[in-house]
C-alpha cells in the first residue's frame, strides 16, 4: 500500500480495487478507535447526521455499502426497525463487522462481500441506502452512483458521509498541518506502521478527490444517478461532508 500513489486508487486495470484491498485487509483490529482519530473525533456526528437522515423516512430495508466494521450499520439497526444488508469489499473488515454485530446481538445486520460498482440485488430492492468514505476508492463515482441508485426504490433515501477539505485561509492550513504532520505520528503511536501510512495517505487523497470532482460535480453525479432533492451539509468546518437524496420517481 504504501508504495502505491494516491493515483493507483482503484486504477489497476488487472483488479480494479486492488488498492481499496490491500489498504483495508491489514486495518480492521483497531479500525473503529483509530477512526474518530482520523476524524478529530468527528466521526461519530457525521454518521449521526447521515442516519438521521435516512430514519426519518422510518425504511423497512437499508442497504449499507462499504460498512466495514459496521459501526453505521449498527447505528442504523438502533435508530430504525428496518432489516440492514451490508456489502463490502473486504472480507477482513466484515469479519470484524459481523463480530461486532454478533457482541451486540443484532439480529436484523446481515452482511456480505460484494462491490459498490456491481451490486448482486434486483433494481428498486431497498426502501434506503447508505454509502461511507467509498467513492475515494472506486475509479469511476458516476458509474457506482448509478449503481447504487439502481437498486434503490423510487422514492427511497440515499445517504453519504465523506471526509471533506475545509475552506478559508485560516483552516484550510490548520487541517492541513492536521493531516500532513499529526495524523501520520498519531496514527504511528497509536496503531504503529500500518497507521502512520493511513496517516499519510488521508489527507492527500481526500483533496485530489475534491480536485477530480468538486462538490457540486458530486451533487451532478447524484442528480445524474437519479437521484432528486439533493442536499449537502458540511459539518465542522468542512472537514465532513453529510449528502442526502431521493430516488427519482421516473
Ligand atoms: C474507510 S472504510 C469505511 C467503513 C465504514 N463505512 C465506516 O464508516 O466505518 C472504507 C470501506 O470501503 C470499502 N470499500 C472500498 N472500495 C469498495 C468497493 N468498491 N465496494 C465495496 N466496498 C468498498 C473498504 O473495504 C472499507 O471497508
Amino acid at each position: 500500500m504504501g508504495r502505491r500513489s494516491d493515483a493507483a486508487v482503484g486504477r489497476s486495470r488487472e483488479e480494479p480495487n486492488a488498492f481499496a484491498r490491500d489498504l483495508f485487509d491489514g486495518l480492521p483490529a483497531r479500525y473503529d478507535a483509530l477512526e474518530e482519530l482520523l476524524s478529530f473525533g468527528q466521526n461519530h456526528r457525521w454518521r449521526s447526521a447521515m442516519v438521521g437522515a435516512v430514519a426519518e423516512a422510518r425504511p423497512r430495508s437499508v442497504l449499507d455499502v462499504a460498512p466495514g466494521t459496521a459501526g453505521v450499520a449498527l447505528m442504523l439497526a438502533r435508530r430504525t426497525d428496518a432489516e440492514i444488508t451490508g456489502v463490502d469489499l473486504t472480507e477482513q473488515m466484515l469479519r470484524r463487522g459481523g463480530a461486532r454485530v454478533a457482541h451486540a446481538g443484532e439480529r436484523r445486520i446481515r452482511l456480505a462481500v460484494a462491490r459498490a460498482e456491481q451490486l448482486p440485488f434486483p433494481d428498486a430492492t431497498f426502501d434506503a441506502l447508505t454509502f461511507t468514505y467509498l467513492l475515494r476508492y472506486v475509479s469511476d463515482p458516476a458509474a457506482t452512483l448509478r449503481e447504487l441508485a439502481r437498486v434503490v426504490r423510487p422514492g427511497g433515501t440515499v445517504a453519504s458521509l465523506e471526509f471533506g477539505v475545509p475552506p478559508g485561509p485560516v483552516w484550510l492550513p490548520a487541517w492541513r498541518l492536521y493531516t500532513r504532520v499529526v495524523l501520520p505520528g498519531a496514527g504511528y503511536l497509536t496503531g504503529g506502521r500500518e497507521w502512520a501510512r493511513v496517516g499519510r495517505f488521508l489527507g492527500p487523497s481526500i483533496e485530489e478527490h475534491y480536485r477530480r470532482y468538486p462538490i457540486q460535480q458530486h451533487v451532478e453525479m447524484w442528480s445524474d444517478a437519479g437521484i432528486e432533492d439533493v442536499r449537502t451539509r458540511s459539518m465542522s468546518l468542512g472537514g465532513g461532508l453529510v449528502m442526502r437524496g431521493r430516488r427519482r420517481r421516473d
